[in-house]
């Protein structure tokens, strides 16, 4: 990946086109079926300019409850868009339609208009769950009725698509606008994309030089990208097994507790009152293991292609000393 960054072929990005992006850009909208897509420098800043091109200030989003537009983002979509953030709790990440109706304002003179449908595939903080093809086809018939557009914060659409073996086109259908991050599982140092309709994107172009996410030899970076499509989006299985082995491992681990995950992410449960996650995430630091805390009552563990095989045996005991 650092050979193909090197070697990219770039040109200004903010006065025309860098052909490297370019490829990227094709490549990504070709990949989700969409007509056009926008190099982003983050997640979070291709969120927001969703976030801003489907709404008006005043008006009001919905987003799942521990959605990351809605804890990690800083308050962005209310200081950069004017826009409140309506929550729908869910176990697992997985809203019915029906609850997201609920939330979907009546259109009267007492309360702020429903502007926006925000979903995430795969769900980060419910421990990388996927919201399936058909919840989210239920909730499009949802949007498409009361006339709501739904924005896909698909930062792991790549692991939904893994796990699940739905193309990646058939999500994005469902959605008026996705995100998809590089910087994730595929391994990428920078980058995210918004993709969609090439009106929406043209004009998110403008939000993005706004937001000071226009780059200049930019291909650097989408170099990285092209090469993660190349060689890191078939493999995402491999973390997926491994995430489960860890989770099937932690569980066997007396105080500790995890599910089988969907896909990259185990949400391992401390169920020792005596047990501080802030306190373990520490002790395996100091261990070479890095797990955060995820809550007050867990630790967040992410598969990737760094970790092999014998990391996750090392994990695994390292857990064990941790918890004593
Ligand atoms: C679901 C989800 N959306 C958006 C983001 C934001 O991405 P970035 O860190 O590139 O801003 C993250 C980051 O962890 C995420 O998990």
């Amino acid at each position: 990946m650092r050979a193909a960054m090197a070697q990219a072929e770039v040109a200004d990005d903010v006065l025309g086109k860098d052909p490297t992006a370019d490829r990227l850009e094709r490549r990504i909208a070709e990949l989700l079926g969409v007509e056009a897509a926008l190099f982003f420098p983050s997640g979070t800043q291709a969120n927001q300019a969703a976030v801003l091109l489907h709404t008006q200030p005043g008006t009001e989003a919905v987003c799942e409850g521990e959605a990351h537009v809605f804890h990690y983002e800083l308050a962005g979509a209310a200081w950069l868009s004017g826009v409140q953030l309506h929550t729908v709790s869910s176990d697992s990440g997985r809203v019915s339609a029906e609850a997201f109706r609920s939330a979907i304002r009546p259109g009267d003179r007492h309360h702020p208009t429903t502007s926006l449908i925000c979903l995430e595939n795969t769900h980060n903080m419910h421990g990388g769950t996927v919201l399936p093809l058909e919840n989210m086809r239920e909730i499009r018939v949802l949007a498409r009725e009361t006339g709501i557009p739904v924005h896909l914060d698909g930062a792991r659409l790549w692991n939904a698509s893994a796990a699940s073996g739905v193309p990646l086109a058939d999500f994005a259908a469902e959605a008026d606008s996705v995100m998809v991050s590089l910087s994730k599982g595929l391994g990428c140092p920078i980058g995210s994309l918004l993709a969609g309709p090439r009106p929406l994107i043209e004009r998110a172009w403008s939000v993005r030089k706004r937001l000071g996410g226009g780059m200049r030899q930019v291909g650097i970076l989408a170099a990285a990208g092209l090469y993660a499509l190349d060689h890191n989006l078939e493999r995402l299985h491999e973390d997926h097994a491994r995430a489960r082995r860890l989770a099937a491992g932690a569980a066997e681990i007396e105080g500790l507790a995890a599910d089988p995950p969907d896909t990259n992410i185990v949400m391992i449960r401390v169920r020792r009152d005596d047990l501080d996650p802030a306190v373990l995430s520490a002790a395996l630091e100091r261990d070479g293991v890095l797990i955060l805390p995820g809550g007050s009552r867990r630790l967040r563990a992410v598969t990737h292609l760094d970790v092999s095989d014998d990391g996750i045996d090392r994990a695994i005991e390292a857990l064990a000393r941790a918890v004593g």
